[in-house]
């Protein structure tokens, strides 16, 4: 009997999370944003980005005005084969290395976390090894840099910081690198500059997608609904055919979200 009792209170819950949740996502449209860019997650904790030594060689860093009135935290790395001039070099002199017909990439990292993480760096020196300079930025609201992130606000910065690449690298081919959600963001500006007439050179995708709703599914954050159906199933101890059915509502919960 009890255990009817509360699959029948498994069930009504279910059903008002069903319900509820997507009319608050309605409701509070920055929860879902929140949740997408997750730039509150500033990993690494505590890092000085200010400091780009602290993480990567031949590194200035420097803060960009975008549109909007935002400041723009960017690191740019020179290719390593520069590490001996780059020691002690101005900010003018990092500027005009833009010119020496390296390739320059603009490095879009995914959601979550700031310039200064882990794999972020460990691409950022594969790249400078392979004799490029790399720009990578903070999009708004992320990292140090100010303001609220949204999908034109962050095409916007892309644009900013291209066109500040572009006053700067004369002949130098300037490529866009996105990664995961920065795939989204690379791929909106590349656009957005064509339409403008100035065609990016390249753009390269590292793990993209085609809808932002079939990430979210897979993504860790979502597994919040394996464990709300496991922790259900278990301290009702039902039958092993409805803890299927229970895992399925789950997902559907999570399916109806995205
Ligand atoms: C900078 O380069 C030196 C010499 O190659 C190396 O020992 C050091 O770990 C590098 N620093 C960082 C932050 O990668």
């Amino acid at each position: 009997m009890s255990s009817v009792s509360g699959l029948k209170r498994a069930v009504l819950f279910l059903i008002t999370v069903y319900v509820s949740v997507p009319v608050l996502l309605y409701m509070f449209p920055w929860i879902l944003a929140s949740v997408i860019f997750s730039h509150m997650l500033r990993f690494p904790l505590m890092a000085d980005l200010s400091r780009p030594e602290n993480f990567l060689n031949h590194t200035r860093n420097f803060y960009l005005h975008a549109e909007g009135g935002v400041t723009l935290g960017v690191w740019h790395t020179l290719a390593a084969s520069q590490w001996e001039e780059a020691h002690g070099g101005s900010p003018e002199w990092y500027r005009e290395t833009l010119a020496d017909d390296n390739p320059v990439i603009i490095y879009l990292h995914g959601n979550e976390g700031t310039r200064a993480q882990e794999h972020r760096v460990a691409l950022v020196k594969i790249l400078s090894a392979a004799g490029y300079h790399v720009l990578s930025l903070d999009y708004r609201g992320f990292g140090d840099s100010s303001g609220e992130p949204s999908e034109a606000g962050l095409t916007t910065d892309v644009v900013s910081l291209y066109q500040w690449v572009k006053k700067y690298s004369r002949q130098s081919p300037v490529y866009l690198w996105g990664h995961s959600l920065g795939t989204g963001v690379a791929t909106n500006a590349a656009v957005k500059l064509q339409e403008q007439g100035s065609a990016v050179d390249a753009v390269i995708l590292q793990a993209p997608y085609t809808r932002i709703g079939e990430i979210v599914v897979r993504h860790r954050l979502a597994k919040v609904r394996v464990c709300l159906s496991v922790c259900l199933s278990d301290c009702l101890s039902v039958p092993v055919s409805i803890k299927t059915y229970i895992c399925d509502i789950c997902l559907d919960v999570t399916t109806a979200v995205f």
